[in-house]
Order: structure tokens, then C-alpha cells, then sequence
């Protein structure tokens, strides 16, 4: 059986969005949205893995689906929704802790980074979090999943999660091995403070990252602090390497302007900091601007973005009810 072409993606309302999920994710999914049926979701239920404040929490999901159609992804076009409003993904999340295996899960290095030292002490939703993962992807029988680089692990998971289950329940190819999407350049963005470190929202430094929400003049400081070396920039890609910094900064100018690395060194090798520096915030601001006012407009009026989260989560229904129901009878489930 071939499986209908069909992309699912999401992103935990955790804090503001940086320019590392927009990068690595979300302009990826804009691109993708006249391609096949396309499902976004502001995954709710992954942020409460780490503790979140309720009021929060309410605030982030209006302000991450905000995010997101200000970006550009289209409410006619996208199913656009946010996670526990369809309880599907969690029921089928329960399932999928029943067929994987510790030993997986133990190899994580996600679950190891955010753990942290203290393991003994994380939510065992943190533990799980990829068969929920699993679950969000499978619930639609989608088949291409577009990620940042950091997300690649757990999708080898949930292609194990899906052939165990086919061949545990006797369903040869019920569900699909979704294929991961790692597009472009800017797969891993950085921290603009630590270049060997991954760019996160929930970084406790916001000088780390830039928000997709903050102003021209927030993200030309935040550039203008940003660590780097003593060197001025290579003409080719390889004098970047064992400059982390260097390499993390030409690559955000590269991709912003849809250029490969080398592209962008053809404009900006040779210069000196302060010169690159002033360079990428105007390229920065140009792109981002849009994207920050957009989402003002719409959270004047949160309960419009609310109301597209809601009609989406109807229709992301009306695609996994009939799937589950199928993995009800599959398990043995009285129906
Ligand atoms: N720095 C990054 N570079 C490239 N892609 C990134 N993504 C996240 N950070 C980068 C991609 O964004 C999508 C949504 O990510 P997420 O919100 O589900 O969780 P995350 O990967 O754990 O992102 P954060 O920002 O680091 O969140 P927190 O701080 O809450 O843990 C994914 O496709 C991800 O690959």
C-alpha cells in the first residue's frame, strides 16, 4: 500500500520563537504548504513535559499560532492547531508507550541534554516525549515530517515505533515510515553567546537567541553583542571550520537571503566584524520586520487566533478518527 502524501510538523509553545525554529522549521513549512495536505501544531501537551505556568501556557499557544500565521503560513492552506484540543494524539501516545522500548528511549541525547545532570528528577513526560512525538505523526498517517537537525532521532524512532506496531499487530504497512525533512542550510542554529550550543527559546539567556517577535533595534543590539573570534571572515566555506561562531553567524546571513554558505561568502568574506555585523542586522531586520508586526496585528485580537487553532483541531479530527479506530481493532479493543 502507498500512502497518501501528507506533512505534519510541530512546535512546543515554550516560550517565543527564535530565528533557530524559524530557520530550521517554520520557513520550511511555508514552502511546503501548496504541496500536499500540510498539518501544523502548537504541541501543547510536549511544553507541560517541563513545568509551565497555566496563564503561561494559555498566553504561548495564542502567541506561537500568532507566530506562525505571521510567518506566513496560511489558514486556507494549513490545517493550523494546537495539540491537546484533539485528545486522538494522546490516546494514541498511551499505545505507542506500550510498543516502544526502554533501550530506545534510553538512547535519546535529547532527553540527556534537557535532563541534565539531574535525570532522577525530570518528568517521565520528558522520558516519553518521543512516542507522543510518534504518536502526533502517526495519528494522520503522515509521511514527511520537515525538522530542524535536532529532531532527527526522534524520527528514526517513530519510523521503529511504526514498523514495530505494523508487524506486533499483523497490519503490514498500517502505518507509514515517515520520512524526515532536513532542508537547507540552517539546520542547527546557534547561540549567538556560545556557537556550540543549539539556539533555544528556553535558553536562560535571551541574549542567546533572536525572537521572531522582537524589534529592529532589539535584534540589531543583539547581533551587534553577539561572541565571535579575531579573525575576519573566510572567502570559502572551508576557512570556517573550528570557528563555530563565524560559521553560525554567515550561515543565519546565507539563509535569511535563501543563499548557500559559499553565496553568502561571496558578498561578506574579507570583512571584519563590526562591517559583517552592521550587514547582517540589516539583512536580519528586513526579514524578520514583516513578521514582527504581523504578529502584533494579530494578537490585538486573540480570540481570532483562537478561533483558528479550535476550527483546525475540528479538522484534524475528521483525519485521525477514522485512524484510530482502525488501531482500536488492530489492539483488540471492544469497540
Ligand atoms: N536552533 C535550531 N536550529 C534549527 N532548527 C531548530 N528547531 C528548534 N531549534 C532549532 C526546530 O524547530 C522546530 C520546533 O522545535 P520545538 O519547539 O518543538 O522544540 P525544540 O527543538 O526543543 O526547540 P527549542 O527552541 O530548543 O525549544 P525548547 O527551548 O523549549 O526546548 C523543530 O523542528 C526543531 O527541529
Amino acid at each position: 500500500m502507498t500512502h497518501q502524501k501528507r506533512i505534519f510538523s510541530g512546535i512546543q509553545p515554550t516560550g517565543q520563537l527564535t530565528l533557530g525554529n524559524y530557520l530550521g522549521a517554520i520557513r520550511n513549512w511555508v514552502k511546503l504548504q501548496d504541496d500536499c495536505e500540510t498539518l501544523y501544531c502548537v504541541v501543547d501537551q510536549h511544553a507541560v513535559t517541563v513545568y509551565q505556568d497555566p496563564q503561561n501556557l494559555r498566553q504561548s499557544t495564542l502567541e506561537v499560532g500568532a507566530c506562525l500565521m505571521a510567518c506566513g503560513l496560511s489558514v486556507e492552506n494549513n490545517i493550523l492547531f494546537n495539540q491537546s484540543r484533539n485528545p486522538d494524539q494522546a490516546e494514541l501516545g498511551w499505545y505507542f508507550n506500550c510498543v516502544a522500548r526502554m533501550g530506545w528511549l534510553n538512547r535519546m541525547t535529547q532527553f540527556k541534554e534537557k535532563a541534565g545532570k539531574n535525570r532522577e528528577n525530570a518528568s517521565t513526560g520528558l522520558f516519553t516525549y518521543p512516542n507522543l512525538m510518534s504518536a502526533d505523526i502517526l495519528a494522520y498517517k503522515a509521511t514527511h515530517v520537515p525538522v530542524g537537525e535536532d529532531q532527527k532521532q526522534h524520527l528514526e524512532l517513530c519510523r521503529d515505533i511504526a514498523q514495530k506496531f505494523n508487524n506486533d499487530y499483523d497490519c503490514d504497512d498500517f502505518f507509514p515510515l515517515a520520512e524526515p525533512q532536513i532542508l537547507g542550510d540552517a539546520t542547527r542554529v546557534m547561540s549567538l553567546r556560545d556557537g556550540t550550543k543549539k539556539m533555544s527559546k528556553s535558553d536562560p539567556s535571551p541574549a542567546s537567541r533572536i525572537h521572531l517577535t522582537d524589534t529592529v533595534d532589539d535584534i540589531a543590539k543583539k547581533i551587534r553583542k553577539a561572541t565571535t573570534d579575531s579573525d575576519v571572515l573566510p572567502t570559502t566555506p572551508d576557512g570556517l571550520q573550528g570557528r563555530p561562531e563565524a560559521k553560525n553567524l554567515v550561515t543565519i546571513y546565507s539563509a535569511l537571503q535563501d543563499q548557500s554558505i559559499e553565496q553568502g561568502l561571496q558578498t561578506v568574506g574579507g570583512m571584519g566584524w563590526g562591517d559583517f555585523k552592521r550587514e547582517l542586522a540589516d539583512v536580519a531586520t528586513a526579514h524578520l520586520g514583516g513578521i514582527s508586526a504581523e504578529f502584533n496585528r494579530l494578537m490585538d485580537d486573540p480570540s481570532y487566533v483562537d478561533t483558528v487553532l479550535k476550527s483546525g483541531a475540528e479538522k484534524a479530527k475528521i483525519i485521525s478518527q477514522p485512524i484510530l479506530k482502525q488501531v482500536r481493532e488492530h489492539m483488540g479493543f471492544l469497540q
